[in-house]
């Protein structure tokens, strides 16, 4: 399903990392036979309450980067699956360094570079998480920025972080389309005035804001297809 993908003068495309073009869910599924059958509950409670200390943290003023705040998610999430095991907790740690990218990441991006928009990554992710991840994938060749919020001290969706990617690509909100598959960063993103396309692979229900994506795909093989050729 796509609106009014209204996406005819866009001079770049901007990717959130984790659960856009990262798979969160790869650590888990790699470890899921170690854990057993907690390994999905586990995943969703790290990934919600890694999301959900991102904005408490951003409310209070509290900046931490990126990876304390994945690790003290996951010693939630490992606690509520009365899971201690600090070989398990490294491991995990270690493989969120190298998520697999969605098998739809890599075409996504050649295609959008061959139509001679720039390519760039926004992320909540550290910049030594996301230079990881980028290399584990062989996607820098593909990307023209790779942007922390880190350079913000605070996390998406604060415009401030959106607005930084503007500054950094010397473009307008207006020119930006922003990928993500979070309908929250989707939001955000739209509140602050970027085109953004929401990649709902899970068929969720669109977030009851009124900050709205130009379109909602459900995978980034038809992202190509909203964009000037
Ligand atoms: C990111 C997380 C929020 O990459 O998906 O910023």
């Amino acid at each position: 399903m796509s609106g009014d993908s209204n996406l005819h003068d866009i001079h770049a495309c901007v990717f959130d990392a984790y659960g856009t073009l990262f798979d969160f869910n790869a650590p888990l599924a790699a470890r899921r036979a170690r854990i057993g059958p907690a390994a999905d509950r586990l995943s969703a409670l790290w990934r919600q309450k890694q999301i959900d200390y991102t904005w408490l943290r951003s409310l209070m003023g509290k900046y931490a980067d990126f990876w304390q705040v994945t690790g003290e998610a996951l010693d939630y999430a490992m606690t509520a699956c009365d899971l201690e095991d600090p070989t398990l907790r490294a491991e995990l740690m270690q493989l969120y360094l190298s998520l697999d990218a969605f098998p739809d990441a890599q075409a996504c991006l050649e295609t959008i570079k061959g139509r001679r928009l720039r390519t760039a990554v926004l992320s909540n992710g550290t910049q030594t998480m996301l230079t990881a991840a980028v290399n584990a994938n062989a996607l820098k060749p593909l990307l023209d920025r790779v942007f922390s919020v880190e350079a913000c001290g605070v996390f998406k969706p604060h415009p401030s972080v959106y607005q930084f990617a503007v500054d950094a690509l010397d473009t307008q909100p207006a020119h930006v389309c922003f990928v993500s598959g979070n309908g929250w960063d989707v939001a955000g993103a739209a509140a602050f005035g970027f085109r953004s396309v929401w990649i709902n692979r899970a068929g969720a229900p669109v977030e009851k804001l009124p900050f709205h994506p130009v379109a909602e795909i459900r995978g980034l093989d038809e992202l190509a297809d909203l964009l000037p050729s």
